[in-house]
């Protein structure tokens, strides 16, 4: 284990799968303390059981908490305020790809209430502790190297649900939303980024349907799948042996 980040305390919700969980063993690697956010406390445990057994760092916790809702938020705030003297690092990993159109106790699009309400409503609800770090940042995880042109008038699929597509769309609102908030915690010394952490096969991907997909790229489903597949397999490869290309995410100091 390194010592790069030896003092730093990380949160990173959705990391008890996929591109979250290696992310967070990466930051694990580096010697951060760690909180990992997920909804299941089984998945959680198991997940801090193999990040600290692969990493050997013994700074890693689970909270559990739910970010589809504003009142989930605020709770896994109060949760993480009460661990923890300071935050340095707000990944916002969680996210959410629908098949089908679907609406959050609040009566929020699940797409707009998950990709964009909650990495707002989490990095407000944890300002005090960013300011408490010399150098806070949050990290926002976009969607693609392609974002959708933002339609003002579809932000909750009003107009159309397109699955795959209304994904995306998010996706680029919450690269919008994150310019609004990085001018917005400027004066608070907290910095926004938003980061492509590329494609990788996960519990997400593989969840997508030909529903999820608008008309004529439903024909593409099989090339989907098998482009995921081989990108799910290079994942599984030692570091050393994993070329350039292959997506997983590496932290930068
Ligand atoms: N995979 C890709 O190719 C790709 C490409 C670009 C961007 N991304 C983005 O990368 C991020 C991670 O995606 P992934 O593909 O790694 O997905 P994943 O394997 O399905 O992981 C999603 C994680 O989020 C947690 N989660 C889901 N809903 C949650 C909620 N409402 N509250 C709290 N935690 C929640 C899940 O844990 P529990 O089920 O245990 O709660 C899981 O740990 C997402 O923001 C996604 O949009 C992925």
């Amino acid at each position: 284990m390194s010592k790069l980040m030896r003092g730093k305390t990380v949160v990173i919700t959705g990391a008890t799968s996929g591109i979250g969980y290696y992310s967070a063993l990466e930051i694990a690697n580096l010697g951060a303390h760690v909180i990992l956010v997920g909804r299941n406390s089984e998945r959680g445990k198991s997940a801090v059981e193999s990040i600290t057994k692969e990493s050997g760092n013994p700074e890693i916790e689970f909270i559990m908490g739910d970010v589809s809702t504003k009142k989930g938020v605020s709770q896994l705030a109060d949760c993480i305020d009460q661990s923890v003297s300071k935050i340095d690092v707000l990944i916002n990993n969680a996210g959410y790809l629908g098949n089908t159109l679907k609406y959050n106790k609040d009566g929020l699009e699940m797409h707009f209430a998950v990709n964009v309400v909650a990495p707002w409503n989490l990095a407000h609800a944890l300002l005090p502790k960013l300011k408490s770090s010399l150098s806070p940042r949050v990290l926002n995880i976009s969607g693609g190297d392609k974002p959708a042109a933002i339609v003002p008038t579809n932000l909750q699929a009003e107009k159309k649900f397109r699955g795959l597509m209304t994904y995306t769309h998010s996706k680029s609102i919450l690269e919008g939303m994150s310019i609004a908030l990085s001018k917005r915690l400027e004066s608070e010394n907290v910095s926004v980024n938003i980061v492509f952490p590329g494609r990788a096969s996960t519990l997400m991907t593989q969840s997508l349907t030909t529903k999820g997909l608008p008309g004529p790229m439903k024909i593409m489903m099989p090339f989907f799948k098998l482009f995921f597949r081989r990108v799910a397999r290079a994942l599984t490869k030692p570091h050393n042996q994993r070329s350039s290309w292959q997506l997983i995410p590496h932290w930068r100091a």
